[in-house]
C-alpha cells in the first residue's frame, strides 16, 4: 500500500541560466555526478518501493523530459498537468487517483530537486514515518536543523510525544517567514527546516484537504469515480484552471492540527542556489567548484562554475563568484547576490 509521489513541476529560477523554463533544474545534472536530480530521486526510492509504485506529477510540458530521463517508469505513472498552480493541486490530484484505486494508500511526497546524501538514513526515516501513519491519524513531515535564516523555508515549532518518542507534534508550522521572523526562530533554538517531504495515509490528506481548501477538494472529490478511466485527462482540463495556486505548506500544513514532525539528519540540501550547489560539490584546494570539462582557473578561490563542455573557459583572479557559461546565456554574479538572480531574469524577461 506505500506509493511515492515525486513533484516535478517547478522552475528553479534561481539556476537561472542552467535552469530554464524549458529545461529546469530537476532534470540537470547540477553537481556534475552524472545523474539528473530526478533521476537521483528516483533511483533512491526505487530502493524502497516497487518501481510501478513511484509516480511522478509534472507540468505537461516536462512529461517528455521526464520519460527520457526515468525510462524505468511505467508511462502511466507520469501525470502531466495542464497549468502550474504549485504543489496543493498537483497533491490533490495524485491523491485523488490514488485513492480510487487504493482506500489504503500510503503516500511520500518528495521534491525532484533535492540533494540526499545519507540515503539508507533517509529511507530509514521515510520507514518510521509509514509505520507511524498507519498506526495514527498524522500528516508527517521531516524536519532538519536550520543553519541560518533562509526566508524560502518552512519552519516548525514542535513537542515532545509520549506515544512515540522519535515523533514529535508540530506546534506551529510558518511558510516562507520574513527575514526578522526567521532570524527570531534560528535564535530561539526551538524550530527546525521543514524540508518538504511528507507522508501520509492518502484518505488523511484528503480529509484535510477537505476542511482547509474545502473548494479544491469538491473540484477533485465530485467526480473522483473518473479518475483513472480515459476520462480523466478532459476532467483534468476543466478542473485545474478552477484550482487556487497554493503551495501544500501554506494551504495545509500551516492549518492542519494532526501535523508531526520527524526530526532528521541525512546530509540534505534543497539546492536551492548556486551557492548550496557549491557547498556540496568536490572543490579544488583553493575552494573553487567546477562543473565542466574545459575550464582553466588560476588564481580564484570559492568561486562555483558550471559551463557547458564545448568551450574553453579561462578564469583568473576572481574570489567568491558565480560563473555559469551556456549556449545563449552568460552569468558573472557575486555569490552573496546569488538571492537576486531570481530578480535580474524578471528583469531580463521585462527588458530584452
Ligand atoms: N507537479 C508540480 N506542480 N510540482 C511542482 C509545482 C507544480 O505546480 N510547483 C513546484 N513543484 C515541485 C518543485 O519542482 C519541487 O520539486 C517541489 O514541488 C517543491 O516546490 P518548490 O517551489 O521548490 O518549493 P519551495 O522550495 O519554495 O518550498 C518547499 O520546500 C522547502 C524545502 O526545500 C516547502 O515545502 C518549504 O516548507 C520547505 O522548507
Ligand atoms: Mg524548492
Amino acid at each position: 500500500h506505500t506509493y511515492v509521489a515525486i513533484m516535478a513541476g517547478g522552475i528553479g529560477s534561481r539556476f537561472w541560466p542552467v535552469s530554464r523554463m524549458n529545461y529546469p533544474k530537476q532534470f540537470l545534472d547540477i553537481l556534475g555526478t552524472g545523474r539528473t536530480l530526478i533521476q537521483q530521486t528516483f533511483l533512491r526510492f526505487a530502493k524502497f518501493v516497487p518501481k510501478e509504485n513511484i509516480f511522478v506529477v509534472t507540468s505537461n510540458e516536462y512529461v517528455d523530459l521526464v520519460k527520457e530521463q526515468l525510462s524505468e517508469i511505467p508511462t502511466e505513472n507520469i501525470i502531466g498537468e495542464p497549468f502550474r498552480k504549485n504543489t496543493a493541486p498537483c497533491v490533490a490530484y495524485i491523491s485523488t487517483k490514488l485513492l480510487q484505486k487504493d482506500p489504503e494508500a500510503s503516500l511520500i511526497v518528495a521534491p525532484s530537486d533535492h540533494l540526499i546524501l545519507e540515503e539508507q538514513t533517509f529511507l530509514d526515516v521515510c520507514a518510521k514515518a509509514l509505520d507511524f501513519v498507519n498506526h495514527f491519524n498524522a500528516l508527517v513531515t521531516i524536519g532538519v536543523q536550520p543553519t541560518y535564516p533562509n526566508t524560502g523555508y518552512g519552519y516548525i515549532q514542535h513537542e515532545p510525544l509520549e506515544a512515540a518518542p522519535e515523533v514529535y507534534k508540530v506546534k506551529t508550522f510558518t511558510e516562507k517567514p520574513n527575514k526578522e521572523l526567521a532570524q527570531t526562530f534560528i535564535d530561539s533554538g526551538d524550530f527546525l527546516w521543514n524540508a518538504g517531504i511528507f507522508v501520509w495515509q492518502v484518505k488523511r490528506i484528503m480529509d484535510a484537504f477537505h476542511h482547509h481548501l474545502p473548494e479544491m477538494y469538491e473540484l477533485f472529490a465530485a467526480e473522483a469515480h473518473k479518475f483513472n478511466t480515459e476520462e480523466e485527462n478532459e476532467l483534468i482540463n476543466t478542473i485545474y484552471p478552477q484550482c487556487t495556486s497554493i503551495s501544500i505548506d501554506f494551504g495545509i500544513m500551516e492549518k492542519a492540527r494532526n501535523v508531526f514532525v520527524i526530526p532528521a539528519s541525512f546530509g540534505w540540501s534543497d539546492l536551492g542556489t548556486w551557492n548550496s550547489a557549491w557547498e556540496n560539490m568536490e572543490k579544488d584546494y583553493l575552494g573553487n567548484a567546477v562543473a565542466g570539462k574545459r575550464v582553466m582557473v588560476i588564481d580564484a578561490t570559492r568561486c562555483v562554475v558550471h559551463t557547458s563542455d564545448e568551450k574553453l573557459v579561462i578564469l583568473q583572479g576572481l574570489d567568491d563568484f558565480i560563473i555559469v557559461d551556456t549556449k545563449d546565456a552568460l552569468l558573472i554574479c557575486q555569490k552573496e547576490k546569488e538571492q537576486d538572480i531570481k530578480e535580474y531574469v524578471a528583469d531580463v524577461k521585462r527588458n530584452i
